[in-house]
């Protein structure tokens, strides 16, 4: 710490930490437009210029000093921040009572105020362009843009999109999108970073347009009419009486607008922000203090929220009758359900029924449905759908380190020298990690190695990028790690003094010779030998991996070679350094935390171990089943065997998500009695004998755990939609009806309980997760969380971490000349998996409109295919007809189909195989016959798709080049000119 004095009061500051930041955390009044503490310095503004030894600088650029005198009120400083403002403002016209970004917080309205602006210098200059409404989610008006450059900084270097630049020398400079393009055809992907950071209303919302004020619905004339008065006047009173006016404009805007901070409802990365909302109209969604994502969020973040309010919501009960559904009430719908339960279990026993819970619901209703399934009905016959996607992944870390969930967080990718990417398409599936990691590599030299089958966006960033043959990553891991401990580049300290079964290990690795690497992956042994270097000279790595190494008949096995090459390169217990598999839905983690596993009580806590049936007993006052119960998969096999007879699912696709989806599907309608909860009539309602209406996460309370084992409280958005209930609420319901006799009246209550149990969570509760406060598990009982783990020991008796050896396996459903293409499938940006959710959303569904299958152009020469041509896949389980996109990202006998479909889903395709250690089906093998059908239509994806733009890297806002014109002048240096000039 050091001294500087803030207008001749001493102030303690931290070395070199900017001007503005210790200015503000004071609360001496500074006016700075550019600056935002996520985005750094700008330094285009010049509205924060302070008198430091006599001489102007910026405070946003200026580190603080020991004995440093500040004067952030001197006239010099005064006339200079009113010099450079008035620069800002020509580029602007203020018309605050008619705008709608009159909400207390924007800067250029709140600048004008703090300087006391009454008349400007320069006068308002319309630019020469059109307002560009050309995307569907938000606009551009560069008559209101004050090239401030936030927004190119954020896209640049925060997103790392590299869409947005300014055109410095350009007589009349703006915003460019693509270096020129519209919005819409650019290689703009809408996550909104531009639109969040934007200091006025030249970047909104469409959401928030003609919406949000209390005269901004009026009729354009009308409202042009009154922007001209108030101009008008202007001369007369000057700004300040006229932002009193708008100042109460908006002080009745608060009380219509709710601001509520809930978590993004769709992947693991755990963004978090407050939603706008006017009665049940979704004005915008504001990510700021979220501690995973800060002012990040993706496209379904941001925009993705049609489905709230879609009018194909359910909201009433249904039952099935005489193969037909009927409305019924929620009276009716949950006595049935309670009744034929019971009725079943008195029949067939418990175990001929099972229970589904959702990764999309909270930790708090996952507790409760497995709290049904085995305190209520006595079976631990319940599941979740990280079977489909990260149960190898933590089997694999249960193993070697032992704990199932990522070693660190968001910021450890940040700090790592090295990150490899094995089997994720992080930009699309885990798009806001994916920024961290891209803008890390971008500003600070972070290394990039990439091992996918597809040339992602990854691994066109990558400075290596591997494509070994489909399922063979186990394979080269394995030959690195056998070539680092050879050749003396294992860190032996770290293994003697923290792993156990490095001998055994060593031995295991005795076939994985470079050679044999290269002939199964088919990678050069020179490539492997680089990546074994790199790996061995970076001080600290994380290794990030996904379904592309999960769903092989090998996903635990491979995570399990991921976590040795980890442990023999002493990349554990220390930040920038660990494991971390990314989990897919919002609270996937927390699904599978909470219990709704078939072999796991909460916190991983074995059912059959008697100590802790024991407490659980104790505290839910009933006799606990032992035995595991069926996963998923087994719970298919078993309905086509007639041993389970009953299934009550809430909020999974698992017709279409599951493999081998016809297979599925017949095992449904072989149910005797099957209960559906979701809030969309789903492709497997169609199977059910009662559907129930939940809700989704705006419309209730409770908690989500993210991938980085953040758990994160969510409120109440809207109350639910009329006739729709929480699904906490039903599940409750249902309970009580089969004579549980809970008394839970909020899910806080809930919490409590799961803390009471499950040392992992003993000191989580609500008070402590208020607001944007958060906890990473395991959460000791007087609130210490860990957010890096392992600091001190794995977790394991001895505290010592495990090799784990392992061996290779065949993968399933082999090509051969029957089915002699590959099909890869996945997530897509826009989209989450089938698109239950997102295709409720007009505007992503303008981007992506259907799902299709990429070949590539060799395979299109081949078999002459374009992009549009209409194709039908055929594999040994199933067959869909898609069109064809063309594109190198994908090699040879490889195709790759997206998961966004719901008439043509991937899953009719892949099959019954599974990873014998977890289950997971291996939906990443699937080999498939292409047919080419005559039809050729449009290419799957419109020209307005951000694939087809060309983004123009540069270094940020390049503010260099606004110093450069020869109208420009620092403020105080003399006469102010025009930039038009
Ligand atoms: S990608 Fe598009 S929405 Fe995201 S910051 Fe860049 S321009 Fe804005
Ligand atoms: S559009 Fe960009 S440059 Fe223009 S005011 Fe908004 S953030 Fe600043
Ligand atoms: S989908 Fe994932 S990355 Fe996108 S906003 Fe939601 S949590 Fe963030
Ligand atoms: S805030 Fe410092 S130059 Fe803009």
């Amino acid at each position: 710490m050091v001294n500087v004095a803030i207008d001749g009061v001493i102030q303690k500051a931290e070395q070199n930490e900017l001007l503005v930041d210790l200015i503000n955390r004071t609360g001496t009044p500074l006016p700075h437009v550019c600056y935002h503490p996520q985005l750094g310095p700008v330094q285009t503004c010049d509205t924060c210029m302070v008198e430091v030894g006599g001489k102007l600088v910026r405070a946003c650029a200026t580190k603080v000093a020991d004995g440093m005198a500040i004067s952030t009120r001197s006239t010099k400083t005064k006339a200079a921040q009113v010099e450079a403002f008035d620069r800002i403002l020509c580029n602007h016209m203020l018309y605050c009572t008619v705008c709608d970004n009159n909400n207390g917080n924007c800067t250029v309205h709140n600048t004008t105020k703090l300087l006391a602006i009454e008349h400007q210098t320069i006068p308002f200059r319309p630019k020469p362009y059109e307002v560009d409404s050309t995307n569907p989610f938000y606009r551009y008006d560069p008559d209101q843009c004050i090239l401030c450059g936030r927004c190119v900084e954020a896209c640049q270097n925060v997103e790392v999109n590299e869409t947005l630049s300014i055109n410095w020398e350009d007589p009349n400079p703006r915003v460019l999108w693509d270096g020129g393009s519209t919005i819409g055809e650019s290689s703009c992907v809408s996550c909104g970073h531009c639109v969040t950071v934007c200091p006025c209303n030249a970047l909104m919302e469409k959401t928030m347009l003609r919406h949000a004020g209390f005269f901004t619905g009026l009729r354009k004339s009308t409202l042009n009419g009154m922007i001209d008065i108030v101009k008008g006047i202007e001369p007369e009173t000057g700004y300040g009486a006229i932002l009193q006016v708008s100042e109460a404009e908006e002080a009745m805007r608060e009380h219509r607008i709710r601001k509520t901070r809930t978590v993004c409802t769709y992947c693991g990365v755990g963004c978090s922000f407050d939603v706008w909302t006017k009665d049940r109209h979704i004005l915008k969604i504001v990510p700021e203090y979220g501690p995973a994502n800060g002012i990040s969020t993706c496209v379904k973040g941001k925009f993705g929220w049609g489905h709230i309010n879609s009018e194909d919501r359910l909201t009433t009960p249904l039952i099935r009758e005489a193969g037909k559904f009927r409305a019924a009430t929620w009276d009716e719908a949950l006595n049935l359900v309670a009744r034929r339960l019971s009725e079943m279990k008195a029949k067939s026993g418990p175990d001929s029924l099972a229970f589904i819970s959702s990764s999309k619901c909270t930790n708090e209703e996952s507790y409760l449905m497995q709290k049904l399934a085995r305190a209520v009905i006595g079976t631990n016959n319940i599941d979740n759908c990280s079977r489909y996607c990260q149960s190898p992944a933590t089997a694999g870390l249960f193993r070697t380190v032992g704990y199932g969930g990522d070693s660190g967080s968001i910021p450890d990718m940040e700090k790592a020298d090295l990150v490899l990417i094995i089997g994720s398409n992080t930009a699309e599936s885990h798009p806001v990690i994916a920024t961290r990691v891209k803008s890390s590599h971008k500003l600070n030299g972070q290394k990039l190695i990439v091992s996918d089958l597809r040339e992602n966006e990854m691994a066109r960033r990558a400075d290596l990028f591997l494509h070994p043959k489909p399922g063979t990553d186990l394979v080269w891991l394995s030959a690195i790690s056998r070539y680092l401990l050879d050749n003396g580049l294992a860190h032996m300290k770290f293994l003697d003094q923290w792993v156990n079964g490095l001998e055994a290990y060593r031995k295991s690795l005795e076939p994985f010779t470079l050679d044999f690497a290269s002939r199964i992956t088919s990678l050069p042994e020179e490539t492997l030998r680089k990546v074994a270097h790199t790996i061995a000279e970076a001080e600290n790595m994380c290794i990030l991996w996904a379904m592309g190494v999960t769903q092989h008949t090998q996903g635990s096995d491979t995570s399990t070679a991921i976590s040795n090459l980890l442990l023999i390169t002493g990349n554990y217990m220390r930040p920038g350094t660990g494991a971390y598999p990314l989990r897919g839905h919002n609270n996937v983690q927390g699904a599978s935390d909470h219990g709704a596993m078939p072999n796991m009580l909460p916190g991983y806590q074995s059912v059959d171990d008697a100590e802790v049936r024991k407490r659980f007993e104790a505290g839910w006052k009933v006799k606990l089943p032992s035995t595991k119960g069926l996963d998923n998969h087994q719970m298919v096999e078993a309905i086509h065997q007639g041993k389970l007879k009953a299934m009550y699912l809430f909020g999974e696709e698992m017709s279409l998500v599951d493999s081998n989806a016809n297979y599925v599907g017949d095992a449904f309608a072989k149910l005797d009695f099957f209960v559906v909860q979701d809030i969309f009539f789903s492709n497997t309602c169609r199977y059910a004998d009662v559907v129930l209406p939940g809700a989704p996460s705006l419309e209730k309370e409770g908690t989500f755990t993210s991938t980085e084992r953040r758990i994160q409280r969510l409120y109440e958005v809207l109350e639910p939609l009329e006739g729709c209930r929480p699904d906490w609420k039903i599940v409750l319901d249902i309970a009580n009806r089969l004579g549980a006799n809970w008394h839970y009246q909020h899910p806080s209550e809930v919490m409590d309980e799961i803390a009471s149990l499950t040392p992992m969570f003993a000191g989580v509760n609500y008070g402590r997760l208020e607001g944007y406060k958060s906890l990473q598990w395991p959460v000791a009982a007087d609130g210490t969380d860990q957010p890096l783990l392992y600091t001190k020991s794995f977790a394991f008796p001895d505290g010592k971490a495990r090799l784990f050896p392992v061996s290779v396996i065949p993968a399933s459903d082999q090509p051969d000349a029957n089915f002699d293409l590959h099909l890869n499938n996945g997530r897509l940006l826009e989209h989450f998996h089938e698109g239950n959710l997102t295709y409720r959303t007009g505007g992503i569904r303008e981007k992506v409109p259907d799902t299709f299958v990429e070949v590539s152009p060799e395979l299109a020469e081949e078999r002459g295919i374009q992009s549009g041509t209409w194709v039908q896949l055929v594999s040994r389980y199933g067959q869909v007809r898609v069109r064809a996109l063309v594109t190198d990202r994908v090699q040879g006998r490889e195709l790759y189909m997206p998961m966004n479909s719901v008439e043509s889903p991937v899953n009719r395709l892949t099959s019954s195989h599974t990873d014998p250690v977890t289950n997971t089906p291996a939906f990443k093998e699937t080999s498939v016959h292409l047919n080419v059908l005559p039809e050729v239509g449009e290419g799957p994806l419109p020209r307005v798709n951000s694939r087809f733009g060309h983004p123009t890297p540069q270094q940020g806002v390049e503010v260099e080049r606004k110093w450069k014109r020869p109208d420009y002048a620092t403020p105080g240096n003399g006469l102010v000119q025009l930039q038009t000039k």
